[in-house]
C-alpha cells in the first residue's frame, strides 16, 4: 500500500513554532518516524510539505491513481481551502484530515474546515499520535 503524507503552511516550523500548541519535535523527526511506522505494517509512505496552496494542491494531482491514501494536515488552508477541497473532489483519493492541536477548543475560525466532511476520517487534538493513528486507519480500511 502507497500513502502520502502532506503537511501545510507553517508545519514546516514544527518543534520551533508554539511548541506548548504543536510540540517539541521537527518536521524531520515526525517524518522519519512514520515513514518506520508505515514499513512496519508493510506500506510506503510518501511525504510532501508546502506553505504555498498551489503546491498542496498540485501534489494531490500529481498522486492521483498513484496512492491509496493521504493523511493530510491542512494547516490554515483547512479553514480557508475551497481549492484544496475541490482537488481531493476531483482525484477522489481517499485521505484522512488530521491536526495535532484539538482545533474546536480553540478560536472560532478554527471551528471550520473546507475539508472534515468530505474526508473519510479527521482525528484532532492527539499531537503526532494521529498522524500514526491515521496511517494505520488507512492500512486497515484496505485489508477490511
Ligand atoms: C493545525 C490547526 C490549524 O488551525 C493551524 O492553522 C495549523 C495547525 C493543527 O495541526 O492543529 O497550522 O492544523
Amino acid at each position: 500500500m502507497n500513502l502520502l503524507l502532506i503537511n501545510g503552511p507553517n508545519l514546516n516550523l514544527l518543534g520551533k513554532r508554539e511548541p506548548e500548541v504543536y510540540g517539541h519535535e521537527t518536521l524531520a523527526d515526525i517524518e522519519a518516524s512514520l515513514v518506520q511506522h508505515a514499513h512496519a505494517k508493510g506500506a510506503s509512505l510518501q511525504c510532501f510539505q508546502s506553505n504555498a496552496e498551489h503546491a498542496l494542491i498540485d501534489c494531490v494531482h500529481e498522486h492521483m491513481n498513484k496512492v491509496d491514501g493521504v493523511v493530510i494536515n491542512p494547516g490554515a488552508y483547512t479553514h480557508t481551502s475551497i481549492a484544496l477541497r475541490d482537488a481531493f473532489l476531483g482525484t477522489k483519493i481517499p485521505f484522512i484530515e488530521v491536526h495535532l492541536s484539538n482545533i474546536h477548543a480553540r478560536e472560532t475560525f478554527r471551528h471550520t474546515s473546507y475539508l472534515s466532511d468530505i474526508a473519510n476520517g479527521l482525528i484532532v487534538g492527539l499531537g503526532t499520535l494521529g498522524y500514526a493513528l491515521a496511517i494505520d486507519a488507512l492500512i486497515a480500511s484496505q485489508t477490511k
